[in-house]
């Protein structure tokens, strides 16, 4: 069985950060989203992998990616040029794809259960084309939801309906035979203009073809947006987290519960409580940091307090007493300014929120 994990898309949810960067690769744990997609189709024993990347991040995703060999898989890459839809994605990766059988995988798509036993199942069953993971939500209008009949067989999918019909979501992982193709090229683009695979799979069982699901109980995480990326980050480090110090902790430091350091990192006259990881290289001066926080590589947190908070790559805070429930980008700087006590002085990019305390 192949892989397919689609990583293009302009991720319009998670802008600004997604200005200069793909979602797939916004990190969590500190970890890029794509490497846990990767890490979940290696588990279920899926190593040949193609990856459709789009031309505004697809040089970004390579470069993250690499070959494959440090997931222990061979990656294929496979350009979409323009947003057409998930089916249409499928279908240029036919070449790529031949007549095997096939998981889509959507890059930014985080759940807390492995995919290995619905691979094998769906491996042995023969008879079933296509085979969904589904999610019971409170907000269904903003997936795509599942339609069942009375004797609960899956009759249909609609994609973000106004009127849902269940409160199932799809997840993001669907399972394929090479039957798809034949379903794909009988459907018309949907009124957005996009090749959908809800009529895709919609049209397998109009054909007569069988289409399960398996309803997953442990979390899903969109990362759509700054709360919901804020509470990936929260989970995955309280269910995943494996302390470990490779980097170095002064004495006069203080480190409690689960916090991982990586290498090279420094940490100095603080305090730290975990679930904490610490990146590469960064550096941790007279400050407290934690619980459920992510500091990136390369990150400078000097005389500052940071509290369930991502702060990514190169960024430095200096001289904050508080900084809490914040997520900030690649090489931000946050500082106080020589500017009067009353004043602000920001140098900010598009689409940021800016919260400050009302005292
Ligand atoms: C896509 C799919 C949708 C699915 C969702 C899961 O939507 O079109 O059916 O439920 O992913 O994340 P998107 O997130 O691209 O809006």
């Amino acid at each position: 069985m192949k892989g397919l994990v689609l990583a293009g898309g302009a991720g319009t949810r998670l802008r600004p950060l997604t200005y200069t960067g793909a979602k797939q690769l916004v990190p969590v744990a500190n970890r890029p989203v794509l490497y846990y997609v990767i890490d979940n189709l290696v588990d279920a024993g899926i190593t040949d992998i193609g990856i459709v990347i789009s031309p505004e991040t697809g040089a970004e995703i390579r470069e993250a990616l690499g070959n494959g060999s440090l997931f222990g898989a061979k990656f294929t890459f496979i350009s979409q040029e323009k947003p057409k839809g998930l089916a249409h994605a499928v279908m240029i990766a036919r070449a790529y794809l031949g007549n095997d059988d096939f998981v889509m995988y959507l890059g930014d798509n985080l759940i807390g259960s492995k995919i290995r036993s619905a691979v094998s199942d769906f491996a042995s069953k023969r008879d079933v084309s296509a085979f969904l993971m589904l999610k019971e939500v409170p907000n269904p209008v903003a997936f795509g939801v599942a339609e069942f009949n009375d004797r609960g067989d899956l009759i249909g999918l609609a994609e973000k309906p106004a009127v849902p019909k269940s409160n199932f979501a799809l997840v993001g992982i669907y399972m394929f035979r090479s039957s798809i193709f034949d379903a794909i090229g009988r459907i018309a683009p949907s009124a957005r203009g996009e090749l959908e695979i809800t009529d895709a799979i919609t049209k397998v069982i109009e054909l007569g073809g069988r289409v399960d699901c398996a309803r997953i109980d442990s979390w899903w995480l969109d990362t759509g947006k700054k709360d919901d990326l804020l509470l990936a980050n929260d989970t995955l480090m309280d269910d995943w987290l494996v302390a470990e110090n490779r980097g170095t902790v002064d004495q006069a430091s203080k480190i409690s519960g689960r916090v991982r350091i990586e290498e090279g990192a420094r940490v100095c006259g603080s305090t730290v409580r975990g679930p904490v990881v610490i990146g590469k290289n960064a550096r941790i001066i007279d400050s407290h940091i934690g619980p459920f926080t992510a500091i990136g590589d390369e990150v400078t947190v000097e005389r500052s307090s940071v509290e369930h908070s991502v702060i990514m790559t190169a960024s430095s805070i200096v001289d904050i007493a508080r900084v809490e429930d914040s997520l900030i980008g690649k090489r931000v700087c946050v500082r106080p300014g020589a500017a009067r006590r009353t004043s602000l002085s920001l140098m900010v990019g598009d689409d940021c929120i800016i919260e400050l305390s009302s005292d």
